[in-house]
């Protein structure tokens, strides 16, 4: 249980706020717990034929909370909600829409590749710093970015975790539109009413046959397998380290 993601249901929508602003709504995994939980909601509850993702504050999420890599980096044991809310938003029938403002890092950036249609106010900074905290990327980004953005873009965000600007989103293919931010919820939620109006059937059958769910998930164990050994090596170590010191890390004494 978690106060920090808020689930509504209304007309058809059901919507997950991601709430723990005060930490720029970095992602517990009581949060991805709660976020896989609202997933499989919408799998099974046939009233509910569109989901909105959103977080509240000034950033979308900064991604996985930086607390917890530091515990698992140091400990084997108890259950990670991520791997099953990666698994579910990755093979959604449902049509999920994303409303993008401020900070979108990590899993915040990775998780729209999930999404059908992203709207990103003027403020949205998509990062995927996995080298940075030198992890590797994860959600099958790996796959879905470079198809996304072509390899050259995709490695360039990877490797040096700069931000991606809203209008430079919109133009490579990351999002569908930038929308003022007091419009940025509407927006999203008008287009999920509209995907309610949908032939639900047809539009599942659309986004299965657009997507390769198995080979999806093959390519998240694979990630996923390596970042978590990753996380417990001696470069990832120094990087967690570094940023709960709140100073730059230092790899130079570390081969690879
Ligand atoms: N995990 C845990 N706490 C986080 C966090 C994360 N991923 N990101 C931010 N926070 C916390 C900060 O520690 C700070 O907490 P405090 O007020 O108790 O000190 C608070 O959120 C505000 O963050 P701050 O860094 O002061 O905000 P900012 O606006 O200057 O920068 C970010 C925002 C998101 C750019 C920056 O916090 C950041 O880079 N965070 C790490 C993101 C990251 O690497 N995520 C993992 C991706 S794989």
């Amino acid at each position: 249980m978690t106060d920090h993601v808020k689930v509504e249901f209304d007309s058809g929508v059901l919507t997950v706020t991601m709430a723990r602003p005060d930490k720029k709504n970095a992602i517990t995994n009581a949060m991805y717990g709660a976020m896989a939980d609202a997933l499989e909601r919408a799998e099974t509850d046939p009233a509910i034929r569109a989901v909105v993702f959103q977080g509240d504050g000034d950033s979308f999420t900064a991604g996985n909370d930086m607390a917890d890599f530091a515990a698992q980096s140091k400990s084997q044991g108890g259950v990670l909600h991520v791997g099953r809310f990666l698994k579910n938003i990755s093979s959604a029938t449902k049509p999920i829409i994303a409303a993008v403002q401020g900070n979108a890092v990590g899993i915040g950036t990775t998780m729209l590749l999930h999404c059908d249609l992203v709207y990103v106010a003027p403020t949205a900074r998509l990062i995927t710093p996995f080298v940075n905290i030198a992890l590797v990327p994860e959600a099958a980004s790996t796959h879905l970015l470079p198809a996304r953005v072509g390899y050259a873009k995709a490695f360039e965000m990877f490797a040096f975790g700069e931000p991606v600007d809203a209008a430079t989103a919109v133009a490579i293919g990351l999002a569908n539109a930038q929308v003022p931010l007091e419009e940025l919820r509407g927006k999203a939620r008008n287009a999920a009413l509209a995907l309610v109006k949908r032939p639900a059937g047809s539009l599942a059958q659309t986004k299965a046959l657009m997507r390769d769910v198995g080979s999806l998930q093959a390519q998240m164990e694979r990630e996923g397998d390596i970042l978590r050994a990753r996380l417990k090596g001696p470069e990832a170590r120094e990087a967690l380290m570094a940023f709960a010191e709140r100073r730059p890390p230092d790899f130079s004494k570390i081969s690879a």
